[in-house]
């Protein structure tokens, strides 16, 4: 019998060539160890399995964080502090769902507490955001933070996070494809951290969240339920730059979302 090994066929070496890529590509992701079918999870580390639902499957492989190993977004993004949290941003990934992709600096996953009893929904990043990564940094951002402190919260207390994830292009509105894109990951992130209240921030938000197109003005201070979370329409911090003259309006639906919470409104307003 010949020594000489035999060339495997070429439909098998590209199957083995396939499965090499995947595994390169779950190295580079940070994941250790991949379970194999039949054995017991190689990692007692693993924590919760991921409840997230809604976000299309981009792989079948197992998450990282499903096997307990680190990943680079664990380190690199803000919003990703609970194993479920952290499945999402893998889903994720490097995305170039929609076009807003090619513009992009960074992605802007979310902020904050991943028990957060207390959630904003904003629209996308702008410029601030997009060079830091984080969501509501900028002027608008400024004054979201005072108005979360004036509730009575801590910023690092709340989770924050926007309908789009990538910065429109000269800050224009996101369209609906982009919207339909990225929706998933919103609701697989408010699935994950399970919220008592959300205050969604301005007309995307609401109309992402509660499918509802009529103006922000009339649906504002009334609640609303969102797959069974209390939701509260405001307006857009950005718009309350604009018109600082309906800054009262805002704090009344603030202080309906305070009572929600047992905390007495103070005196004035952000
Ligand atoms: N406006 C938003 O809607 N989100 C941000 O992150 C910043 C500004």
């Amino acid at each position: 019998m010949s020594s000489a090994r035999k060339q495997a066929p070429p439909e098998l070496a590209a199957v083995a060539g396939e499965a090499v890529r995947h595994l390169e590509w779950l190295r580079d992701a940070g994941v250790a160890e991949v379970p194999v079918p039949g054995r017991p999870p190689p990692s007692p580390t693993a924590t919760r399995t991921p409840t997230t639902a809604g976000a299309p499957p981009s792989s079948t492989a197992p998450s990282p964080a499903s096997v307990g190993a680190p990943s680079r977004y664990a380190l690199a993004d803000k919003g990703c502090g609970s194993p479920e949290l952290l499945a999402v941003r893998e889903r994720l990934g490097e995305c170039t769902r929609c076009n807003l992709a090619g513009g992009r600096k960074k992605m802007v996953f979310g902020v904050g507490n991943p028990r957060a009893e207390l959630m904003f929904v904003g629209e996308g990043p702008g410029g601030d955001e997009d060079l830091q990564g984080e969501p509501f940094v900028g002027r608008a951002g400024q004054l979201l933070t005072r108005m979360i402190e004036a509730m009575g919260f801590a910023r690092s207390e709340v989770y924050i996070a926007n309908v789009v994830k990538c910065r429109p292009p000269e800050n224009r509105d996101p369209q609906p494809d982009e919207i339909e894109a990225c929706e998933p990951f919103l609701k697989a992130q408010i699935d994950a951290i399970r919220p008592r209240v959300i205050v969604a921030l301005g007309r995307f938000a609401v109309q992402t969240l509660l499918r509802d197109g009529s103006p922000i003005g009339r649906q504002r201070g009334r609640w609303r339920e969102y797959q069974g979370v209390r939701c509260m329409p405001t307006f857009h911090p950005a718009y309350l730059l604009r018109s600082p003259d309906e800054k009262g309006k805002a704090w009344e639906d603030l202080k309906l979302v305070m009572r929600e919470f047992g905390k007495e409104p103070r005196q004035g307003r952000p």
